[in-house]
């Protein structure tokens, strides 16, 4: 997931409210995927699931934290301070041992009226498609829209598709990479314990070439 300056798009308005998190009322395409596939055949599908206990389960099952935080209605119109002010008791139950020094939001909308919207888009797109992993846990959490992490763990891939609302922490360590889509929509507090923490340390290897996009894992039966 990128660091740095990912920001394109404007806020829209409208007035903010908060409700939580009904999981269970939403749009299938709007609900947290998780997809196990075999790390050497992206083809041998072992897991395909949106119920969340499930997915907690299967992430479980590797260290990965996995955990949901209230979704505010229409946190695309709601300045980056404003939102981290939002969230500052989840935050702060989050960081209770002060760990995280660095938290910031990132964020991408598309801009259909900027002609560099489309370069913009596949710039940042790329720039964590391919196997890396960090120094310290990758957490964010999405406040809105959708990312994809596919966690490279022993002999399984675990693609989860991130929405509004949900909190991971990808460890330390662990092969991963991040697919936002060829259209880049959402928000994400991100959570560094050193400013350079987003940094990632590439193995080189083209395995994510070989396993579904997050477009086409949406589409997937
Ligand atoms: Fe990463």
């Amino acid at each position: 997931m990128p660091g740095g300056a990912v920001r394109a798009g404007r806020p829209h308005r409208s007035p903010p409210r908060v409700r939580d998190a009904q999981r269970d009322s939403r749009d299938w395409t709007d609900m947290t995927l998780l997809q196990v596939m075999a790390a050497d055949n992206a083809a041998e599908v072992r897991v395909r699931t949106t119920d969340d206990a499930v997915i907690g389960a299967e992430l479980a099952k590797y260290g990965v934290t996995y955990g949901h935080w209230p979704v505010l209605d229409d946190a695309a119109a709601i300045a980056s301070d404003e939102l981290l002010a939002r969230y500052r008791d989840e935050v702060g139950e989050l960081n209770a041992d002060g760990r995280y020094k660095h938290i910031d939001i990132a964020r991408i909308h598309p801009d259909d009226g900027n002609p560099e919207w489309p370069q913009i888009a596949k710039g940042a797109r790329e720039k964590f498609l391919n196997e890396h992993r960090h120094a310290e846990d990758e957490v964010r959490f999405f406040a809105a829209g959708r990312g994809c992490f596919y966690l490279h763990l022993g002999e399984e891939v675990l693609a989860t598709v991130c929405e509004a609302g949900d909190l991971l922490s990808v460890p330390a360590g662990t092969l991963h990479w991040f697919d936002m889509g060829t259209r880049p929509d959402f928000i994400a507090i991100r959570f560094f314990e050193e400013e350079d923490g987003w940094i990632g340390d590439f193995s080189g290897d083209r395995i994510s070439e070989s396993f579904p996009t997050l477009d086409e894992l949406l589409i997937a039966p």
